[in-house]
């Protein structure tokens, strides 16, 4: 990586740390999820090993620039606590007098875990005084949240400008996967994209064509695809205004000589709702009145046999509604099967929180090469899109000359 990393940087006393602890909270504000938390674990810890005054930030949600008591990180400042084996100190806020004091008082091997940052307006500007307020707090600045580093703001983009900065642990191994499968794949090459829009994948189908040779696409964005070839989907999930652009994808694939398969059975039903009936599709056409909700048995199979000749695979998105059982069969095969290939020497990287819950429910998260802690992140990511809390840190020939 041309970035500046953990290892590369001098470790001073103060270290200030985006992590990206916007977790799941259930209605008793337990965190329902740990991933995110668990994942900047290797960093901190050897952060901590290193004797540094820990003073750690993230947003949680989006209180649009208030004070939403129920959005606070006190949560997992708890959690955190319990990971870790040690306390963790709770800021009232993340700038002003009381927590820069709190921060002078944090000692070699303690954490202080700052209040959301996101009840200030400021940070989502990326206001260049919060961004100077916020470094005032730390010696040297690491950036370790991934799931963030596509937004520009303060704490992600602007803070780089007042710190010397550098990638933590998570950082450093999410792009160093997500750029071995973008630049260098060991080919085939498979890309599984699914969820509801075809208008929130079509940069990366974009992207991927160039660098995939097969392409499989589920969930209810298949039947934009399908509409666009003429094809009967009843009263399925289509976004009219892209069909057009569907039908171009479609050329394009060919002309790319990608494989593009879209689904050709489907589990379908008249309504949607716990007692609504479901049934199976004769084939790839959906009658009226029905709508499909996952992908049928013959797609399933034909699918697996494509992930089982693949050496990299890519899957973002759900191939139906997989948060309803009696529709999740499609996802939780696929997520079987890249598991089952993955122990073969197979390089699997799943992003986006609907698949990595996905993955999850199937149990074979250890299995995966890499499960990426982004949604919006790595899916920008897979567009090639540069991300702006990656650009923003120091370049590691920089660093070399002013170290020496
Ligand atoms: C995420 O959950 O994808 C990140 O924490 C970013 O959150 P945001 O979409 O609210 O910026």
């Amino acid at each position: 990586m041309d970035k500046m990393t953990i290892k590369d940087i001098v470790i001073r006393d103060k270290v200030l740390m985006r992590v990206d602890f916007n977790v799941p909270l259930n209605e008793k504000r337990e965190i329902t999820d740990t991933t995110r938390i668990k994942r900047v674990l290797p960093t901190i810890k050897y952060l901590l090993e290193k004797n540094c005054c820990l003073i750690l930030m993230s947003h949680l949600g989006r209180p649009k620039g208030k004070v939403v008591p129920g959005m606070s990180l006190a949560p997992v400042a708890k959690k955190l606590e319990e990971l870790l084996g040690q306390e963790v100190v709770m800021a009232p806020d993340c700038i002003g007098p009381e927590v820069k004091s709190l921060v002078n008082n944090v000692k070699p091997g303690e954490v202080l875990l700052l209040e959301n940052l996101r009840f200030h307006p400021e940070e989502e500007k990326n206001d260049e005084g919060f961004a100077s307020q916020l470094a005032s707090l730390g010696d040297i600045f690491i950036q370790d949240a991934f799931g963030t580093v596509h937004r520009a703001h303060s704490s992600t983009v602007g803070i780089c400008k007042f710190l010397p900065s550098a990638a933590g642990f998570l950082l450093e191994k999410e792009i160093k996967f997500l750029d071995d499968a973008l630049k260098d794949p060991e080919h085939p090459f498979l890309a599984i994209l699914g969820g509801a829009k075809v208008s929130g994948k079509i940069a990366v189908i974009d992207n991927l064509l160039n660098r995939v040779d097969s392409l499989l696409i589920g969930g209810a964005m298949a039947y934009t695809f399908l509409e666009a070839q003429g094809i009967k989907v009843g009263k399925s999930l289509v976004e009219k205004d892209k069909v057009n652009l569907a039908r171009d994808i479609l050329k394009e694939a060919k002309q790319k000589n990608v494989v593009f398969l879209l689904p050709t059975d489907h589990v379908i039903v008249e309504e949607l709702g716990k007692t609504a009936e479901s049934r199976l599709s004769h084939g790839i056409e959906i009658p009226d009145q029905w709508m499909g909700v996952d992908i049928g048995p013959a797609t399933i199979e034909r699918y697996k046999t494509v992930i089982r000749q693949s050496k990299t695979i890519v899957w973002n998105g759900p191939m139906g509604i997989f948060e309803d059982k009696r529709f999740a069969l499609g996802t939780m095969e696929i997520a079987q099967e890249i598991g089952k290939i993955t122990q073969d020497g197979v390089l699997s990287i799943v992003g986006g929180g609907d698949s990595v819950a996905a993955v999850e429910k199937a149990g074979v998260t250890e299995k995966l090469s890499h499960i990426s802690t982004g949604g919006g992140a790595s899916l920008e990511f897979l567009e090639g899109k540069e991300l702006p809390g990656i650009a923003a840190l120091q370049e590691k020939e920089w660093s070399a000359v002013n170290s020496s």
